[in-house]
């Protein structure tokens, strides 16, 4: 039996200064979309409710009771309970090290989290100036399918408390007999829904999106009894209805997050997290509202995600370590350990809070720990992961067995590891940052995903980043093929699939994540391509995606070596391959909103070395036997 009691409170509103409105609106267009108001009209009162469930005691969940339309009950959430956790603090100079991050205050083993104050954007302040509109005023025009997508975009909106808050990750469909989680908001899904809606103007969407999740991350979540991190984001969330108080009479909608307890595979989604927060960065560039990312609330989830990230550990490298299938591959495929598409969306993550971190006393430490890893997160990928015909070679070359500090094949990394299609397959022209390196091997698959964040994120040098685009082209029936993009490549077949994947039917070679293709990884690739002045590429993979996508019924994945068929057990309408075409098809028309969602090369962080900065006489500056001197 649930109880639950609630606590009426009519929020002060702190009047908003929008002191950064306008800043960085690159885009006239934008600011037209975007125009400042004075918040006032904008602000209603709320009251807090705090939903208690005895059998989930630590629980709090956020609800909504649908006491009156325009009425919000929205939780506070202080979480009173860490029973479980192992989180240890780490001890420097008598003091913990991250204590600029955790608050202070409650019972010093919770957290006070800020009641969430939600904008109501009502209708006749609405800033969305129909960009489609515009567009069509200038002569562009909008195509059938541009305006299928939008209507199915809107179908899939979620609403929580009469507001929008996010998308499902595919429609119902009602022959399907496993709707699995498909239902649900998933943070990673809901990113190019969110582009879509800002790029249109509709930057109201993505702000409930984003203060809403933030309250689910202070969840308190438990596998088997054991809880992860405080700062984790949930993969995905549910508005779900549920009697009040037992009553069937009145109900109320609560949101129910899954932080993987419930997922295939009891898998974190690490990369939730790091989504959450380039989301922030981008809808301040792209609104100029920068009001949101400075509220206290905000700076201390920003703070929590990063203090999951950059928790000292076990680890020798600047590289994230993380378990197979925590992030777009949620399922077992051999990505354990350092798997470049968490560390590239790791360093867009650290790059985005570097720009939305307010920078006082209490967060200067956690700005320079920030730097430092920049720093050396970048000369780790772009010195270890990258390969092209003359590293091969080298590797080809390699002596093992060294020992020092100055060893050349630091990772002891035996020759005969190239795999055999990679000797043919690389071209000339071009190379690629591998998916992922440990002591003895590195894994020579290209994942896409990452390959494009390291462009977008100057994780890799200008140079590889070009580089990347140029094997992709001259890969294009291997990477494009009859639908962009393969989610990697090549697929894992026979003994390796069966021991890899651990026989995963659904990912048989050239299916789902084993080498399928994915459409929503276009809006990545354009993205990658306009930043690299290789705009035609992106276009080819777009107009390539619209002669079927429609028609197909917007597949969730394609499968087999070519991309030529829906993938077996695809879902269809699937909302991000939708809102994945529709942001390609925006950023194509107005090419000069890419800069607001990439970043460039900082040459102040190539100049840091962590080592330098080291009052240890012991550290031994390993940069400096780098041989390959790929650094820029
Ligand atoms: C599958 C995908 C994952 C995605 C989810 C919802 O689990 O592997 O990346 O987020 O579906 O679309």
């Amino acid at each position: 039996m649930s109880s639950s009691f609630q606590v009426s409170i009519t929020t002060t509103m702190a009047v908003s200064t929008l002191k950064h409105a306008k800043k960085n609106l690159i885009n006239p267009q934008l600011a037209t979309l975007y125009r400042f108001s004075s918040p006032k009209h904008h602000y209603h009162h709320h009251t807090s409710t705090i939903h208690r469930n005895s059998s989930e005691f630590y629980s709090p969940r956020i609800t909504n009771s649908r006491v009156s339309p325009n009425t919000c009950l929205i939780s506070t959430i202080r979480s009173h309970f860490r029973c479980n956790s192992t989180l240890v603090e780490p001890v420097v100079n008598g003091e913990t090290g991250f204590e600029r991050i955790y608050i202070h205050g409650g019972n010093g083993a919770g957290l006070d989290v800020k009641p969430l104050e939600l904008e109501r954007v009502e209708e006749e302040s609405r800033r969305g100036v129909n960009i489609i509109e515009d567009f069509e005023k200038e002569g562009v025009v909008v195509s059938e399918i541009e305006e299928e997508a939008w209507r199915l975009l809107r179908d899939s909106v979620v609403s929580y408390c009469g507001s929008p808050v996010g998308t499902v990750a595919a429609a119902s469909n009602p022959l399907d007999k496993q709707p699995l989680n498909y239902d649900q908001v998933f943070i990673r899904d809901f990113v190019p829904s969110a582009l879509a809606f800002l790029l249109k103007g509709e930057g109201e969407i993505v702000r409930n999106f984003l203060l809403h999740t933030l309250q689910l991350q202070s969840w308190e979540k438990t596998v088997d009894c054991y809880s992860p991190g405080q700062g984790l984001m949930p993969a995905s969330f549910k508005v779900r209805t549920v009697p009040l108080d037992g009553n069937n009479e009145a109900f109320e909608e609560v949101l129910d997050p899954d932080f993987g307890e419930s997922a295939i595979g009891r898998v974190a989604p690490v990369d939730s997290g790091l989504w959450w927060i380039i989301l922030l960065r981008a809808y301040g560039k792209i609104t100029g509202d920068y009001t949101l990312q400075d509220r206290v609330d905000i700076q201390t989830g920003i703070k929590l995600i990063l203090n999951l990230c950059l928790t000292d550990g076990f680890d020798m490298f600047p590289s994230l370590l993380v378990t197979d299938g925590s992030c777009m591959i949620d399922r077992r495929m051999g990505i354990h350990g350092h798997p470049l598409e968490i560390q590239a969306l790791f360093y867009a993550a650290l790059r985005s809070a570097r720009e939305v971190l307010t920078v006082d006393d209490g967060s200067r430490n956690l700005v320079q720990a920030i730097n430092n890893r920049l720093s050396a997160l970048s000369f780790h990928i772009r010195e270890y992961y990258w390969v092209d015909m003359k590293k091969i070679n080298e590797i080809y070359r390699y002596k093992t067995e060294e020992y020092s500090t100055e060893a050349i094949n630091k990772f002891n990394i035996y020759p005969e590891q190239i795999p055999t299609w990679l000797v043919d397959w690389i071209p000339e022209k071009g190379g690629y940052l591998i998916g992922n390196l440990q002591p003895a091997h590195m894994d020579f698959r290209f994942f896409t995903l990452g390959n494009l964040w390291s462009i977008v994120s100057s994780l890799g040098t200008p140079r590889q980043n070009q580089g990347i685009l140029n094997m992709i082209e001259a890969k294009w029936d291997d990477l494009v093929g009859s639908m962009p993009l393969k989610i990697c490549y090549p697929a894992l077949e026979y003994e390796e699939w069966r021991i890899i994947t651990g026989s995963d039917p659904k990912n048989t070679p050239w299916s789902y994540h084993n080498g399928g293709s994915w459409p929503t990884l276009l809006w990545q690739f354009t993205l990658a391509c306009i930043k690299m002045g290789r705009t035609e590429l992106a276009e080819k993979a777009v107009s390539l995606a619209a002669t079927r996508i429609s028609m197909d019924q917007w597949p969730e994945y394609y499968d087999t070596r070519n991309g030529r068929f829906i993938g077996k057990q695809s879902r269809l309408y699937q909302t991000w391959t939708i809102a994945g075409f529709l942001t390609s098809k925006m950023l194509l028309k107005n090419p000069e909103l890419a800069s607001l969602l990439t970043w460039e090369e900082d040459p102040e962080l190539l100049d840091m070395c962590v080592c330098a900065l080291s009052k240890k006489g012991r550290v031994k500056c390993s940069r400096r036997a780098a041989r390959s001197q790929i650094l820029m």
